[in-house]
């Protein structure tokens, strides 16, 4: 048998949508359900071994090659950026990327420079600098909804799913930045020297999507 292809999968969201996706694609996925503490997993009676994985690890385990795909948000792939091929939109995982201040807070007034508090800060810069708009971005990494409300930013950019979290502390979106999904990336050089297998799990995802 060939060695096994390896996906790393983004942990929490993600996980649960791509293992209903392998298993739609009638893979056993025992070994996932069954986990228990362990990281590595084979599933589909071995041929493929799922890497459970934070969402930055993911994009770091598929750029050095030690897994040949993963399964990551944009919102991940837009901040990380890397060397490898971002091949489908699995199209869920979805929510988008906003810009968010208190609710009815002028934020495009007044001249001083505004602060942005995120924890995407290169994303965050990107959409300011495509603005022309000179910002101070601070980065923070638990819940950035707070900093607004003690006024350490005049604003965030953050993921917005449902707008819960948004709603219940006040704060509105007033300009989307970006959508987010949920993407099948692979290693550059697993695309190369495993062509076939990869190209037809790939095939076989999007007829199942
Ligand atoms: C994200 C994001 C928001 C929340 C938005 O955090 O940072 O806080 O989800 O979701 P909503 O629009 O459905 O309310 P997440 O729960 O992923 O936790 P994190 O702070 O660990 O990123």
């Amino acid at each position: 048998m060939n060695k096994p292809i390896r996906i790393a999968l983004t942990k929490g969201r993600l996980e649960k949508d791509t293992i209903g996706l392998f298993e739609k694609l009638g893979f056993d996925c025992t070994a996932v359900h069954e986990k228990g503490r362990r990281l590595i997993l084979p599933i589909a009676d071995g041929n493929i071994e799922v890497v459970l994985a934070k969402a930055n690890d993911v994009i770091t385990y598929v750029e050095h090659g030690v897994c040949d795909m993963g399964v990551v948000g944009k919102d991940t792939i837009m901040e990380m950026h890397g060397k490898f091929f971002e091949l489908v939109d699995l199209g869920f995982g979805k929510c988008k990327f906003a810009l968010a201040t208190k609710k009815g807070y002028d934020f495009y007034s007044g001249y001083g420079i505004k602060t942005i508090a995120t924890k995407y800060p290169d994303v965050s810069r990107n959409f300011f600098e495509k603005k022309g708009m000179d910002t101070e971005i601070i980065k923070i990494e638990g819940s950035v909804e707070l900093a607004p409300l003690l006024e350490l930013a005049d604003g965030i950019v953050d993921i917005v799913e449902t707008g819960t979290t948004l709603k219940e502390n006040g704060l509105e979106v007033i300009e989307d930045v970006a959508p987010v999904s949920a993407r099948l990336i692979v290693n550059t050089v697993s695309l190369k020297l495993r062509r076939n297998e990869i190209d037809s799990l790939i095939t076989l995802i999007k007829e199942n999507l």
